[in-house]
């Protein structure tokens, strides 16, 4: 038989995009640009480059603009073949080929929980990925690939997420675990929290990836509501610690908020200068100003 490869990712996007109104109320916040490109598509492009061949979109009302994003415009791509503009020509055809993509509605505000199991059908009891598109992250090896590899390497059974350390003082916006190391980069997970309001365990946050066995279904079946009245998969989580056993992937790369103004404008420098035809006259502006301007 041949070896299983990760191939289905769930992104949850139904949120309603509070901090970031009033962009977010027409425009979906995953739509947000990081320099040119909206930051679903780095999800998207995270979510390839670790393997995956489909990806599912959880969304809510007036959010169609991201699966049109990835959709083919035969419109546009003609007036741009009329006008010889092979290039954008050329990177459109590329992004409606990138993956797979499919959506399914979110009718209620129940939580990343909830969200999560609005999947379940469309999953064919296969292993998922989950990529919650807020969190951008920047490593050598996309943060997806590193969780599928640790999931293959313990026998394809236990779930795994990506977890990096923050603010002692931020701990209460985070899943929060508490850890036993088994490597340099791997932990086993032996209890993790919701938002903790006092006490957090450690200050080893859940950031946006999981990977999950069918069995989070189930637990997400039998999950009340949790922090903020909503169903939290940080508590279905928390079910699968004794059996199957829960994993954390120690995260070293560059995480970015972009759901959050600062971690938003951050992102955008960050990803600006690394483009080459941006890097030298963004960095002369930048200077200028940090020279002026303070
Ligand atoms: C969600 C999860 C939380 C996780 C965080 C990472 O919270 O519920 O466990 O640590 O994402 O970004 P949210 O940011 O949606 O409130």
């Amino acid at each position: 038989m041949s070896k299983p490869t990760l191939s289905k990712v769930v992104v949850p996007a139904a949120g309603l995009g509070t901090r970031f109104l009033p962009f977010s109320k027409v425009v979906p916040k995953e739509m947000l640009p990081i320099v040119d490109k909206p930051a679903v598509q780095y999800i998207a492009e995270e979510a390839v480059a670790s393997g995956a061949t489909q990806m599912l979109l959880v969304t809510s009302r007036h959010k169609e603009s991201m699966e049109d994003h990835f959709d083919l415009a035969f419109e546009l791509e003609a007036v741009l073949r009329e006008r010889k503009k092979e290039r954008e020509l050329e990177m459109l055809s590329r992004l409606s080929q990138l993956i797979s993509v499919a959506a399914v509605r979110q009718q209620q505000p129940l939580g990343l929980g909830h969200a999560v199991l609005c999947a379940k059908p469309w999953t064919g009891g296969e292993p998922i990925g989950v990529m919650l598109p807020d969190d951008l992250l920047e490593a050598p090896t996309p943060c997806m690939q590193s969780l599928w590899e640790c999931f293959a390497r313990f026998g394809y059974a236990m779930g795994v997420v990506a977890l990096m350390e923050v603010p002692w003082e931020k701990t209460h916006q985070y899943g929060i675990a508490a850890v036993e190391h088994v490597d340099e980069n791997v932990v086993r997970i032996r209890h993790i929290v919701e938002k903790p309001q006092s006490n957090p365990p450690s200050n080893l946050a859940v950031i946006g990836r999981y990977m999950l066995p069918p069995c989070i279904f189930s637990e997400l079946e039998q999950t009340g509501r949790g922090a903020g009245g909503e169903i939290q998969l940080t508590d279905a989580l928390a079910r699968m610690l004794e059996a199957p056993g829960l994993l954390g992937y120690l995260f070293k790369g560059r995480r970015f908020d972009t759901g959050d103004k600062l971690g938003f404008l951050e992102a955008n420098v960050a990803f600006a200068l690394k483009r080459p035809e941006l890097r030298a006259p963004f960095l002369a502006y930048l200077r200028q100003l940090l020279e002026t301007e303070f």
